[in-house]
């Protein structure tokens, strides 16, 4: 055999390079020199004492030593494959983002999801968020959708992240509970922080233990902007549909799938993909303008907030599908860096406080995760169209700046040049404001839309809501908490609160929390809740 012809190693999502046919690969080190023993070690006698010269051994443990990376802060368990996904129309109407020009178009894909709050080695039906992210590499750069199987978020400033999250995941003394929300730390930072009122609706659903990732529904959560060829901007939020519909499995399931197969949501999308049934989603875009959002109840740049679909219907723009499992679970799916800042030109931010601060917390973690400024060399990170900056050295630096050139402007004539009309542009929005730390007065209301959603929801799933709840709060130890729970609650829907409150053996309904805006009482109240 041949050492120039093995394998080389796989997972680097380019072109893979076979053993010719019949040969077997020599094992070497990876300094490619040839091994002749790697089932003892070097040693004086036997059985030793073993010799430091032996740099096989001494090469191979090293490199075990080193096989961990550090987990993501966050969304730490998760699963990916790769697709494409296909363009149905033009959109050259309202944005200039290359990849929405043509009918038929096929972009590459790699989608990772997750749970949330659990650590890598936890079980995939925990009560959680989903996180459903879609790296699209396109001519015109990568474009990351970070989005979760949800449309809202728990809180509506990025600074109030390492809060929730640290509130969410094992209480610091004890190191426990793993990956469920049931504890005196979440509920407490939860019941102080009646923003999350609305996403808690959505956690304590259905939608939080669903059956399968093929059935979940997919939310980039905040308004972006689209910006046309004459940089005019149209507001636009990002959906992903499941073309089998969704489904969930309900509690007593999901505790039972956990002990009997964690891995179960994986296996389910690696049975899938093996077997040719590619899980399918469309892209649907909900667009509208700047007279729309002044004129909703709500702040569209307020992500505990969704534009309902009876106002704004989805318009399906694309579909995605998800046809390749990764050669190499480390290589792809561990070291994908997605990034909210990945944006094509065509694509922009809005002023959403949350996706601000996002979009630095994702390009300064990865340097952490994945060790080196220069991650965008991994296979998988790296964009798939032409490419040219002079970013150089750094550690593991693959692809430094050929030639004498490593500067602009430059009279060598060499290297790259910005390009006004072909570059990233950002919508020229003015702006005359005070500098300060302002929270605006259109953030205020937090119960209506988690009040929208709770009634929008079959008499069955608004009891599985109330037995979530129960479930939960009966894990609180502090009964100041669950009280402070029920009467945010009964702000929500008074049935609801009082089911709770009954079953958590609550005798006196406490007073509804006070609210900044009371909740809209246009709704319906729902009739008595009986779980
Ligand atoms: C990871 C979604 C808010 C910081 C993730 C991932 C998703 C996600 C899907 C996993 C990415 C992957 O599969 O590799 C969201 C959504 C949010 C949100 C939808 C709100 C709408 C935030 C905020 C911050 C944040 C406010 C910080 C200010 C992070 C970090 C990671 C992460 C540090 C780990 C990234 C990594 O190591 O690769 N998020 N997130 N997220 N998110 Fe968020």
């Amino acid at each position: 055999a041949k050492i120039h012809d093995q394998t080389l190693l796989r997972g680097d999502g380019g072109e893979l390079h076979q053993t010719r046919a019949g040969d077997v690969a020599v094992l070497t080190t990876a300094q490619g020199a040839p091994v002749a023993d790697d089932q003892n070690t070097l040693r004086v006698g036997a059985p030793g004492p073993s010799l430091i010269e032996d740099f096989h051994f001494r090469e191979k443990i090293f490199h075990f030593d080193h096989e961990r990376i550090p987990e993501r802060v966050v969304h730490a368990r998760g699963y990916g494959a790769h697709g494409y996904f296909e363009t149905y129309e033009s959109l050259a109407d309202v944005t200039r983002a290359d990849i929405f020009q043509r009918a038929g178009e096929k972009t590459p894909a790699f989608v990772r999801f997750s749970t949330v709050a659990g650590s890598e080695g936890s079980a995939d039906l925990a009560r959680d968020v989903r996180g459903f992210a879609v790296k699209l590499y396109t001519r015109e750069g990568n474009w990351d959708i970070v989005g979760n199987n949800i449309p809202v978020f728990f809180i509506q400033d990025a600074i109030k992240f390492p809060d929730v999250i640290h509130s969410v995941k094992p209480e610091p003394d004890r190191g426990f509970p793993q990956a469920q929300s049931a504890h005196d730390n979440f509920w407490d930072f939860i019941s102080l922080t009646p923003e999350s009122m609305h996403m808690i609706m959505w956690v304590m659903s259905d939608r939080a233990i669903p059956r399968s990732f093929r059935f979940m529904e997919g939310f980039g959560v905040h308004t972006f902007r689209f910006l046309d060829a004459r940089d005019e901007s149209t507001f636009v939020k990002f959906l992903w549909k499941p073309k089998l519909g969704l489904q969930s499995v309900v509690w007593n399931e999901a505790v039972k799938i956990n002990g009997a197969d964690p891995d179960f949501h994986r296996r389910d999308l690696w049975n899938a993909i093996q077997s040719g049934n590619f899980p399918e989603w469309e892209l649907c875009v909900q667009l509208f303008d700047q007279d729309f959002a002044d004129s909703f109840d709500f702040d569209v740049l307020d992500p505990t907030k969704l534009i309902p679909e009876e106002i704004i219907k989805p318009r399906p723009v694309g579909r995605l599908v998800l046809d390749r499992m990764p050669d190499n679970f480390f290589a792809e799916t561990e070291q994908v860096a997605f990034m909210t800042q990945n944006v094509p030109p065509g694509i922009d931010f809005s002023n959403d406080p949350l996706l601000q601060g996002r979009n630095f917390s994702y390009l300064d973690t990865q340097l952490k995760r994945l060790g080196s400024p220069n991650f965008t060399h991994i296979p998988i990170n790296a964009p798939k169209c032409p490419f040219a900056h002079f970013q150089q050295d750094g550690h593991m630096a693959m692809r430094n700046p050929v030639g004498r050139t490593n500067y602009q402007p430059n009279s060598h004539g060499e290297g790259p040049r910005e390009d006004p009309v072909r570059g990233t542009r950002s919508f020229r929005e003015p702006i005359d404001a005070p500098k300060a730390r302002l929270r605006p007065e259109s953030f205020a209301d937090h119960y209506s839309q988690a009040r929208q959603f709770f009634l929008s929801q079959t008499v069955t799933e608004q009891k599985h809501i109330a037995m979530a709840l129960t479930f939960e709060l009966s894990k609180c130890e502090n009964p100041v908490i669950r009280e402070r729970m029920v009467a945010h609650l009964l702000n929500i829907d008074e049935a609801l609160g009082a089911a709770v409150a009954d079953k958590l053996g609550i005798e006196k309904l406490p007073k509804p929390a006070d609210a900044a805006v009371p909740p809209r009482g246009d709704l319906p109240a729902s009739p008595a809740l009986s779980i």
